[in-house]
């Protein structure tokens, strides 16, 4: 329990390092590629669905479920959870909070490095007069992927210069984090935010005036024909499992919900200070930068020259740092250099701003329960995610850096958050959970999102859940009724790669360690996950043994003073 005396500065300082929080690469990269994977405005749909059933009920209970925590000195979810149950085991689901932290800081701050690595190559002309495929054989080249790696050291590759990057990137993380809340996250919010901002404007608004961009043989090439595709919705999609999927998984990883950042930077909050109106103005600054800002760059701008079957054909994450630096190759030299600021220089700060909160669950849980300083608190933090961000960078190739993804950045926020809403809805109870919304709420909060919280929110995660771990093949909703006719006429299930089961049992997959060459994909994919249940193993430990502590200290918790 802590003796903190951090808080925050100020309301807009909050409301910016809530947004910085939420407004992440996933609102730029991830969204656009999902959306066009899922049939462009077909998604868009189950999307904002999902964010009116899902996304802003999470936002109240996590922000709620933070100032309460915060009130018995409680930054971080396992004793957030713990203060809300006298079950004394939720405080181990309050483990994947912190544990997912870890998980995707590992690999999302080495995308950060690329951001960086890449606005440094942009200004610096590296990428003038080069043509698309030389362009995407940098990338390949600097992250090390398909026997192009940089170095070789020992008689392993490594990709020297993408680590140089990484470590730049997580010590400056590492050192802001060091200056704690107001000091370090707040001051960065205030100055990254309005610059992402006035970037991503910048951006959608080239990409909105370009148009026709008149090349010899392609009729779609045109950045408005990428708008509409984007932005017409469809409405055929509502019944479409795999489309709600997709939508349902980009709310939770937009809004950092399920991810125990919201409920660590609520817990700062003083015990009256508003929630209501905080979280919608974090949350819905969030969905005005993805749907307005995030649908109108990457996927506009490459329409307007690859054209749109191009585009739903090779649509993907790389994109970012494949494609963009050669379409701004077709501006003017000044014009492409300051492009390429902006996009990367606008993902670097979105994803600061996310990483940064993802550092935090894990400071609070240290600060408070072992007493550590910050700094101490912040070294340990680098050293533990230079550790496991080890596996995505060297063996990137092997399908490492996906592992890590689906684990923390899909699974386990839906776990996560199915577990604490049925907590604050069912165990704590609706009574104390909507007295805890609505106190000190500076709106009215309509008040059937009682009702939403109580029963349709669980039960959305819970299908989203139960989806997840059996998908069928492909996932269509003709491919579930395959999947039942199957199950009852073979007894045998068409799970899908992506499946969770599969994913655990490896179905679909050889099962091969080593070959005649070497360890295999699935040696690594493996080792990834022994660091990932190393690392959730070793926060539950840590859990108990400030648990012990806690009990060998107090006896009744105090409620700190307001
Ligand atoms: N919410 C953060 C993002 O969208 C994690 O990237």
């Amino acid at each position: 329990m802590s003796q903190t005396t951090q808080s925050w500065g100020s309301r807009i300082g909050l409301i910016l390092a809530m947004a910085g929080n939420a407004v992440g690469l996933g609102n730029f990269l991830r969204f656009p590629v999902q959306a066009v994977q899922n049939g462009g405005g077909a998604f868009i749909i189950p999307y904002l669905v999902s964010f009116l059933l899902m996304g802003i009920p999470l936002l109240w209970v996590e922000w709620s479920m933070g100032r309460y925590g915060g009130k018995f000195g409680s930054h971080s979810t396992p004793f957030i959870l713990d203060s809300m149950s006298k079950k004394r085991w939720w405080k181990y689901i309050g483990v994947f909070a912190i544990f997912t932290n870890l998980g995707i800081i590992s690999y999302y701050t080495y995308i950060e490095s690329w951001t960086l690595t890449y606005t440094i190559k942009s200004l610096s002309g590296a990428f003038s007069g080069i043509g698309r495929e030389e362009v995407a054989g940098m990338f390949d080249t600097y992250v090390g992927i398909n026997g192009t790696l940089t170095d070789d050291i020992l008689g392993i590759n490594l990709p020297v210069w993408a680590i140089v990057a990484f470590l730049a990137t997580l010590c400056l993380n590492i050192y802001i984090l060091s200056k704690g809340l107001s000091g370090g996250i707040e001051k960065v919010a205030k100055i990254a935010m309005p610059m992402l901002l006035v970037f991503g404007v910048f951006l959608a608004i080239r990409a909105i005036t370009l148009g026709d961009t008149n090349i010899d043989g392609c009729d779609t090439c045109n950045t408005h024909a990428g708008l509409d595709f984007l932005w017409n919705p469809q409405f055929d999609s509502l019944s479409n499992p795999k489309v709600w999927l997709a939508a349902a998984g980009q709310i939770f990883f937009t809004l950092s919900v399920g991810m125990g950042t919201i409920q660590c930077y609520a817990a700062y909050l003083k015990p009256k200070e508003d929630i209501a109106l905080n979280a919608m103005t974090a949350g819905w600054t969030n969905a005005f930068v993805e749907i307005v800002l995030g649908a109108s760059i990457v996927i506009p701008i490459s329409v307007g020259y690859m054209g749109l079957d191009w585009v739903m054909e090779n649509a993907g994450f790389m994109m970012a740092f494949k494609t963009m630096p050669y379409l701004f190759n077709q501006w003017q030299p000044f014009i492409a250099a300051l492009s390429g600021l902006a996009w990367f220089g606008l993902l670097f700060i979105a994803g600061i701003t996310s990483s940064l909160a993802m550092g935090t669950p894990w400071m609070g849980f240290v600060e408070d329960e072992f007493g550590w300083k910050r700094n101490k608190s912040a070294i340990i933090l680098g050293l533990i995610v230079l550790v496991m961000a080890l596996p995505p960078i060297v063996f990137y190739e092997y399908g490492v850096f996906d592992e890590y993804d689906y684990w923390t950045g899909t699974v386990a926020l839906v776990v996560f958050a199915l577990a604490e809403v049925i907590l604050f809805a069912w165990v704590f109870g609706m009574d104390k959970g909507w007295k805890e919304i609505t106190g000190g709420a500076d709106i009215k909060v309509p008040l059937f999102y009682r009702f939403i919280i109580k029963w349709v929110t669980p039960f959305f995660i819970l299908i989203i859940f139960i989806s997840s771990l059996i998908k069928p093949m492909d996932g269509n909703m003709s491919d579930w009724a395959v999947a039942f006719s199957q199950l009852f006429s073979e007894g045998s299930w068409p799970w899908a790669n992506d499946s969770i089961i599969a994913q655990i049992f490896h179905l679909n997959e050889d099962l091969k360690w080593f070959a005649a060459d070497g360890p295999t994909a699935m040696f690594f994919k493996d080792l990834s996950r022994f660091v990932l249940v190393a690392t959730f193993v070793g926060l539950a430990i840590m859990v108990k043994i400030a648990s012990n502590r806690r009990k060998r200290k107090l006896t009744t918790p105090k409620i700190l003073e307001e």
